[in-house]
């Protein structure tokens, strides 16, 4: 077999000249004192790394970034196409849009991300919005600077869907909002494609990136005080197969690990066919990998995991769930699951809820299924109507908000270490967050923020928890 390796390929000097070509074009046109974009990420984290990628290399460019598109010189959604409803969403904001081009013709208004990877769907983009001037798919993100150049510049429309799935690109610059969260991507794509998601013809084959650039990446965030880095891949339980030598995600997890300071190390997303012991016990034995696993399991019937194409069924699921509850002292749990996937009856959503029960979760990310086009699950015979699907996600949402529940009470009176992410609004109550994921809110000073504290439990609701901070 010839194995098919990524190739490295850097974040190039013409890039970066467009970077400056780009300071001077906008220096004149800018409205305000300064150019100011706007960037809204939907989606999930890859996204955000992402966005964190396009405001790096806006940043370079002489950008400051503002939270409402009004006064921006450039506008741009970064989408999602996991659901209808994200699309919808999308659609509806990017309509809205139309006013303030018309105000200010000079402002730039772009498109990206996942949604734009369909070619049905950026063509409607793009007829539908003619005030959109710049549309560009997941692969194309480190052409950034120069497709941005050529809108401003040429004044007509560019609209770029690139597919090269064999390259990683590296060295693109990266701002991150805040200094407590950062995400670090380790691989790119899906190989899986469950028969319901998009998400594998919108990001492509599945490609790693080299471990000794995570290992610094990770290692930059650490000494320069991040506390909570999360590595990402849509399965990073198959980290490392497009590698020389192919170095496992145990360890490349575990050599990040091994980096002193004080800092919690998160991973997402895990697929429970590839979730390995290896793993478990990695995490167990770890100093600084957060207690929680993220293991979704989408469906608890075996008929329709299979439909699902999902590659593993109940038994091999719950028996990677009990072997991480006898090995990882305390561990959170959490889950993803559809309800209502096409074809699934009431029989088989009672083995998701008699999954749930049995896992007892601290929470679930829980969806409608949304059939997605060109995906194999949006042409099997879907019977069961709208109304019945929501019945039955109301059911799944109280089963879940019942175990919630009873685990947050388990916890009053006891003391955990918490993160101290943000302060509340401004009446003196801050945000923390537990290494297994769940939220306590404390009173306390906002000079706590970005600090490891001890909280006390004081009271428990459905999700969250309260607290007092100890000294
Ligand atoms: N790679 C991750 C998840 C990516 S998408 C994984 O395999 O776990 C995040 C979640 O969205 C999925 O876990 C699934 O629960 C949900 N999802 C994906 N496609 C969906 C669809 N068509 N309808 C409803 N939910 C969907
Ligand atoms: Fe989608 Fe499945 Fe890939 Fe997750 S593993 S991104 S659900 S195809
Ligand atoms: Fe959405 Fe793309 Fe993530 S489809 S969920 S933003 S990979």
């Amino acid at each position: 077999m010839i194995e098919k390796f990524s190739t490295l390929y850097d974040f190039d000097e013409t890039q970066s000249e467009y970077l400056n070509l780009i300071y001077e074009v906008i220096e004149k046109r800018k409205r305000g004192d300064k150019p100011v974009a706007f960037i809204r990420t939907y989606g999930c984290q890859q996204n955000v790394a992402d966005g964190d990628r396009i405001k790096g290399m806006l940043s370079k460019a002489g950008f400051e970034f503002d939270d409402k598109p009004d006064d921006a010189d450039f506008i741009l959604f970064n989408t999602c196409a996991v659901r209808e409803h994200a699309e919808d969403r999308i659609f509806g904001n990017v309509g809205a849009l139309k006013n303030i081009k018309a105000k200010h013709p000079d402002t730039l208004i772009a498109l990206c991300g996942c949604m734009m990877e369909q070619k049905h769907i950026a063509e409607r983009m793009y007829k539908s919005f003619p005030y959109v001037g710049l549309v560009f798919g997941t692969h194309a993100l480190h052409q950034f600077p120069e497709l941005l150049y050529r809108s401003l510049t040429t004044g007509k429309r560019v609209y770029v869907r690139d597919n090269d799935d064999s390259l990683v690109h590296e060295g693109i610059p990266v701002k991150r909002d805040g200094m407590i969260k950062g995400f670090v991507p380790i691989m790119y794509g899906c190989n899986n494609f469950c028969t319901y998601c998009i998400v594998p013809y919108v990001r492509g084959r599945e490609r790693s990136r080299n471990k000794d650039i995570v290992i610094s990446e990770a290692r930059e965030l650490i000494e320069s005080g991040y506390k909570d880095i999360t590595l990402l891949g849509q399965n990073v339980n198959s980290y490392g197969k497009t590698l020389p030598g192919r170095p496992s995600f145990a360890e490349l997890i575990g050599e990040i690990d091994s980096i002193d300071g004080d800092y919690w190390l998160r991973f997402m997303t895990s697929h429970p066919k590839d979730c390995t012991k290896e793993l478990i016990d990695t995490i167990a034995s770890s100093r600084h990998i957060s207690k929680h696993l993220h293991l979704p399991f989408q469906s608890g019937s075996d008929r329709v995991l299979k439909l699902m194409n999902r590659h593993y069924d109940r038994k091999k699921y719950l028996d990677i769930i009990n072997y991480a509850k006898n090995t990882i002292e305390d561990v959170s749990l959490t889950s993803d699951v559809i309800v209502g996937f096409p074809g699934e009856t009431y029989e088989d959503f009672k083995e998701t809820l008699s999954l749930i029960k049995e896992v007892e979760y601290t929470s679930l990310f829980t969806f409608i299924y949304s059939p997605r086009v060109g995906t194999p699950a949006a042409s099997i015979d879907d019977p069961i109507p709208a109304s019945e699907k929501s019945k039955w996600f109301r059911e799944l949402l109280d089963v879940q908000e019942e175990i919630a529940s009873k685990r947050c009470k388990k916890m009053l009176g006891s003391t955990v270490k918490v993160l101290v992410e943000e302060e509340k609004g401004r009446d003196g109550i801050l945000n923390c967050r537990t290494s297994g994921n769940i939220i306590v809110e404390a009173p306390g000073d906002k000079s706590l923020v970005g600090s490891f504290r001890n909280v006390e439990i004081t009271d428990s609701g459905n999700w969250i928890l309260k607290g007092k901070i100890k000294e």
